[in-house]
């Protein structure tokens, strides 16, 4: 299977895919779901190859697999889970059963209890000491922040609740910056932690609660709980009535649908909310019936896996042309690198092949006065993915909304057309002659030929940025599934943790440094010698 891919593409990879496009393939490769559109014109894949990548995903069990998580099947081989973030969009569907129990009452439950609580504070009839909560500040780190951050960010012009926060790095640059913008008399806390252990989260929710102290009588009240662990969250002093519970079939970077993303929902209201959950809902029943070819999510992934595992392209840019998305390449981040950067198969045999690529980037028009020279003129090769809207929010100011659509355009042209030495040469044969003409020339040169994605819709509301995140996620499975990994477990950020835990009483000073190495004791000491201890 991957060895036909491989010669498939010894034979295309030189010529130039621009060849390819005449209208037929623009309307043929592209994949539509309702009005979302994801267009791969633009890249060196040909019908003989997407049939074999499409042959690739039958032969590694997508099918089985998809239906296997959507029923509750644990998947999530290393920690005995099943992978069920769908649940928490699955607002009209039928039962879904783990270990023969319904777990749709639960989730419904949770959601209508987390809907009053918003709508509460929201309207006022929660309130803190001080009054209406005018501030909300989530408190929480990787998938108990990214998701909600974003989202909150990607929603700003249906924002119409209390201001909301996000504190997730334990520098305390970061809550010592939220808070200093926030009276804690009106404020409420909201901590965010799947596991209501992780230290940065478990760090800063103290120094709130100290910081809260201060003026306010009983903190606790001013706090809520997003969690799985509630006796843990009964420990730190919130009141049940404030914790929303989920399971641990809810992985954290999945877990926004649900009490992860209630400051999400105080930012939009419920009702926003429910149509984010119904955009999700939407894009997997879309991913669960579509034919292969038709298939976002399917397309997304077999695209990613020909640029990375048989091009051989190691990054893959994420360039949103939707300012209010400047954050998903961040939330992407773990999303992507965090389920499928993995180094063994799932039965633990070394894996045979690359596993998933570095993903970044930033909003466009902001990248094309940043990274993009090194995009167009560097010696590698980086599959870009636009995402773009025909509408922003900003109805009497729709004339820069087209010149950032020209801009997304001219992008993805730019880098499959490329300007040739001869092009160039005209360009400036009226500036320069000579040894002069073709030394300018050719640095004006641009190979062209390099593979980029387009992912279109009608505007940002809260559905279409629900069907957005559902299609990366499940992407992220397709691939983890082609792969071969478990895209559900994180053991790689276990290490880190466990020498941060055994070097913090050698850097507060209180135990000796011994048994480390000579490049880690000489850090110590200087930072010691400066004043860490
Ligand atoms: O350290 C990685 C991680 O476990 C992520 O997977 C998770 O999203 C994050 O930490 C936060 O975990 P928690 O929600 O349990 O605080």
């Amino acid at each position: 299977m991957w060895n036909k891919l491989r010669a498939h593409h010894a034979k295309v990879a030189d010529r130039r895919f621009e060849t390819l496009v005449d209208g037929h393939r623009a309307a043929d490769f592209v994949a539509q779901t309702g009005d979302m559109r994801f267009d791969y014109a633009k890249t060196n894949i040909d019908a003989e190859g997407r049939a074999q990548l499409i042959d690739l995903a039958e032969q590694t069990g997508v099918a089985a697999k998809r239906d296997a998580m959507f029923n509750g099947a644990a998947i999530n081989e290393t920690e005995g889970r099943a992978v069920l973030h769908t649940a928490l969009r699955n607002l009209d569907g039928g039962p879904v059963m783990v270990d023969g129990a319904d777990v749709m009452p639960d989730v419904l439950d949770t959601l209508a209890r987390m809907e009053r609580f918003a709508d509460d504070v929201r309207e006022g009839r929660f309130t803190g000491q001080g009054g209406k909560i005018t501030d909300v500040v989530n408190i929480g780190i990787g998938g108990s922040d990214l998701g909600p951050a974003m989202a909150v960010q990607a929603m700003a012009p249906y924002h119409d609740g209390p201001r909301c926060h996000f504190v997730s790095n334990v520098d305390p640059a970061d809550i010592a910056g939220v808070l200093r913008s926030c009276d804690p008399a009106t404020t409420l806390v909201i901590v965010a932690s799947k596991t209501f252990t992780t230290i940065e989260t478990m760090t800063n929710a103290r120094t709130a609660q100290a910081w809260m102290g201060g003026s306010v009588s009983d903190t606790g009240a001013q706090f809520a709980a997003l969690s799985t662990a509630a006796e843990k969250t009964a420990d730190f002093g919130i009141d049940p009535s404030r914790v929303f519970g989920f399971e641990d079939w809810v992985g954290g970077r999945y877990s926004m649908w649900g009490p992860i993303g209630l400051s999400l929902m105080m930012a939009i209201g419920p009702d926003a909310f429910r149509a984010f959950l119904r955009g999700g809902q939407a894009m997997d029943r879309h991913f669960q019936a579509a034919e292969w070819q038709d298939n976002l999510p399917v397309m997304l992934a077999l695209v990613g896996i020909w640029h990375n595992q048989i091009c051989g392209y190691a990054t893959r840019a994420v360039l949103p042309y939707d300012n209010c998305l400047n954050r998903l390449p961040a939330y992407l981040q773990q999303l992507e690198m965090e389920s499928n950067g993995k180094g063994v198969s799932m039965d633990g045999a070394d894996l045979p092949l690359n596993s998933g690529p570095v993903v970044w980037g930033e909003p466009g028009t902001n990248g094309q006065h940043a990274f993009y020279q090194l995009i167009h003129q560097g010696t590698r090769v980086i599959p870009c993915e636009f995402l773009v809207a025909a509408r922003g929010h900003e109805d009497d100011l729709h004339h820069q909304h087209q010149l950032l659509v020209a801009n997304c355009l001219a992008q993805s042209e730019a880098l499959m057309r490329g300007r040739s030495l001869d092009e160039a040469r005209t360009k400036i044969a009226g500036k320069f002659d000579g040894d002069e003409l073709e030394r300018q020339a050719r640095h004006r040169v641009f190979s062209g030929n390099r593979p980029s994605t387009t992912l279109a819709y009608p505007q940002l509301t809260p559905e279409v940025l629900g069907q957005i995140i559902a299609l990366y996620e499940h992407r992220v499975f397709v691939e983890g599934v082609i792969l071969g990994i478990n895209s559900y477990d994180q053991w790689g950020v276990e290490l880190g943790k466990e020498l941060a835990t055994a070097l913090q009483p050698i850097v507060e000073g209180k135990q000796e440094l011994s048994g480390k190495d000579g490049a880690t004791a000489a850090l110590v000491g200087f930072l010691q010698s400066h004043g860490v201890s």
